[in-house]
């Protein structure tokens, strides 16, 4: 599909569809705001996901529980305003999906009538069916999320690999088929181990994104702000960080806070 002022191709469900069939990997980050969705879609990110991780990243919360549906869609809409080409996938948020089918539909229906988005995710297996089918109804893409799934975080106790043991592994594998037999255009793997996440997606036909899940997958995402190293305290094995802008940021807010207080800031060349 071509649209938009500069003849743009949109990632599109099933561009992804023929990226997985020519086995060309998928880049998928999370974004949260304007400025950075406008960056990252001029790098070529195929795929910008409006993250409940905006619950900790951006508000400081220790767990993607406390985010509302509204602050979701405040994020959304800010990110798609920055997006000419990826595909933006916006996170249900914890309590707006799980009550029931028809609840799942109208927080989607929300979402992509106030954001602009283009598909919602959702998290868990076979017990969200329901939901996904109904979505589907409406005509609107979902993406499915396996394996460590944060908004669950209370019942699995801690945020180790999962589904390490074969009965788990077996439930996984299960659930991911059920996903895309429900209609899910793509799946999320979240921290589970590499041999798993490479039999999954070879089972399935739909792109399978991982996230410490190895390199047998379909594409890879990241939470943004690991990737540019703006926090010193979350290191997992997974992470491949690109920069260390935590260092970088509080250097220049450093000489920032010297240069006025030595009245070296404004000088004569900045001001009217
Ligand atoms: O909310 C999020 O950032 C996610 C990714 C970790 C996949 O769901």
């Amino acid at each position: 599909m071509t649209i938009g002022k500069k003849n743009v191709k949109k990632v599109t469900t099933h561009v992804l569809q023929e990226m997985k069939r020519k086995g060309e990997k998928i880049s998928m980050l999370t974004a949260y705001d304007y400025s950075f969705a406008k960056i990252l879609d001029d790098a070529g990110v195929d795929v910008l996901l409006v993250g409940d991780s905006a619950s900790n990243v951006m508000a400081g919360h220790e767990t993607t529980l406390p985010i509302t549906l509204d602050q979701m869609i405040y994020h959304a809409s800010s990110v798609v305003r920055g997006v000419e080409r990826a595909l933006v996938v916006v996170d249900l948020p914890f309590g707006s999906y799980q009550g029931n089918s028809k609840e799942a539909l109208f927080s989607t229906i929300r979402i992509m009538k106030e954001s602009g988005a283009h598909a919602v995710k959702l998290e868990g297996g076979r017990e969200v069916v329901d939901s996904i089918e109904r979505i589907l109804t409406a005509g609107v893409p979902v993406m499915g999320h396996l394996g460590l799934t944060p908004q669950s975080i209370y019942k699995f106790g801690t945020y180790v690999v999962r589904a390490k043991e074969e009965e788990e592994a077996t439930k996984l594998l299960e659930d991911a088929l059920l996903l895309e037999a429900a209609g899910c255009f793509a799946l999320v793997l979240e921290k589970i181990p590499a041999t798993l996440a490479k039999k999954v997606a070879a089972s399935v036909k739909i792109p399978v994104i991982g996230i410490g899940a190895g390199n047998g997958v379909d594409g890879q995402v990241l939470v943004l702000h690991d990737l540019l190293g703006m926090s010193k305290e979350f290191n997992p094995r997974f992470l491949r960080r690109y920069m260390n802008l935590y260092d970088d940021i509080r250097s220049s807010v450093g000489n920032y806070i010297r240069d006025i207080k030595s009245q070296d800031f404004p000088n004569e060349r900045e001001q009217y």
